[in-house]
């Protein structure tokens, strides 16, 4: 059998690292779960976020998926040591690209954004603790901003307004790079481009997972999606299918870069196991 790679995230966001594994191996096959009936994962408990992933993990699993990846750095901070406890095959994680913010800036000065859960978590109090000494490190929490980009919006005064009120006095006090603590922030690179000085380099972690996943697939043996025609990424949304499909559309339209997809009108994975729940 061959090897199919499984990503999830609370919705869109996970599209940007899937955006990524496109351009490196277009036709590798992939299955891409949008868990917007649980959207914002951000504004969750650990322990809700941790027993939803092991439900997506299984269904993925179930439907044949051989390597997965948590698209989310809410999900990984609150569920990636349970998940890999509880599967054997192969799970790549994601966490706030902190490190090369930190080795890439000549200040010292670094922001991260993230969600509130993920600024909370204690996956980034140790990266902090590891990476961050010597460096100034402004952790913004941005309760609100996935949801602009999970609506298709990431750009607009809506954003800037966002994105300006959160970086203005990490801008005063000299950061000259912007960590993406969020899958969804990916979508985000022009807006907050266009409001920081040349010389703040925004960094986004979606491609270092890339090449980390096709890095295991190659010591699993053989490198799959190299030849062949590109594959499209079948996508499923545990909440309204319309809405995820608008607001993928809002994306495509605002220049995004997107995979090949299609959003499956039933789903494809294992119903029972993540079938869609209501918001608390
Ligand atoms: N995309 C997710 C992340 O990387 C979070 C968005 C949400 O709050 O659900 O953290």
């Amino acid at each position: 059998m061959g090897a199919i790679v499984g990503i999830f995230d609370s919705g869109v966001g996970g599209l940007s690292v899937a955006a990524a594994l496109h351009h490196l191996r277009p036709a590798l096959p992939v299955r891409y779960v949008a868990d917007t009936a649980f959207f914002p994962y951000g504004q969750r408990t650990s322990r809700e976020i941790a027993a939803r992933a092991v439900e997506l993990a299984h269904g993925l699993i179930d439907d044949g998926c051989t390597l997965l990846v948590v698209a989310c750095n809410t999900a990984s901070s609150a569920a990636l040591e349970t998940l890999r406890h509880t599967f054997s095959i192969p799970i790549v994680g994601m966490e706030p690209p902190l490190k090369p913010a930190v080795e890439r800036s000549r200040s010292g000065r670094v922001a991260v954004l993230a969600t509130p859960a993920t600024t909370a978590g204690d996956r980034l109090a140790r990266l902090r603790a590891n990476h961050g000494a010597g460096a100034h490190v402004t952790v913004l929490p941005m309760p609100g901003l996935a949801d602009l980009v999970e609506e298709g919006v990431v750009s607009g005064a809506r954003v800037d307004a966002v994105l300006r009120g959160a970086l203005a006095r990490p801008l005063r006090e000299g950061i000259d790079a912007v960590a993406l603590g969020c899958t969804h922030y990916g979508f985000l690179r022009a807006a907050i481009e266009a409001i920081v000085p040349r010389n703040v380099q925004v960094i986004d972690a979606a491609e270092p997972v890339a090449r980390r996943v096709v890095s295991l697939l190659g010591s699993a043996g053989g490198d799959p999606g190299v030849g062949g025609a590109p594959a499209e990424v079948l996508c499923y949304a545990t909440g309204d299918r319309a809405r995820f499909v608008a607001s993928i559309e809002r994306l495509a339209a605002a220049g995004a870069d997107l995979p090949p997809l299609r959003v499956a009108a039933h789903p494809p994975f294992t119903p029972a196991a993540i079938s869609p729940r209501s918001r608390t």
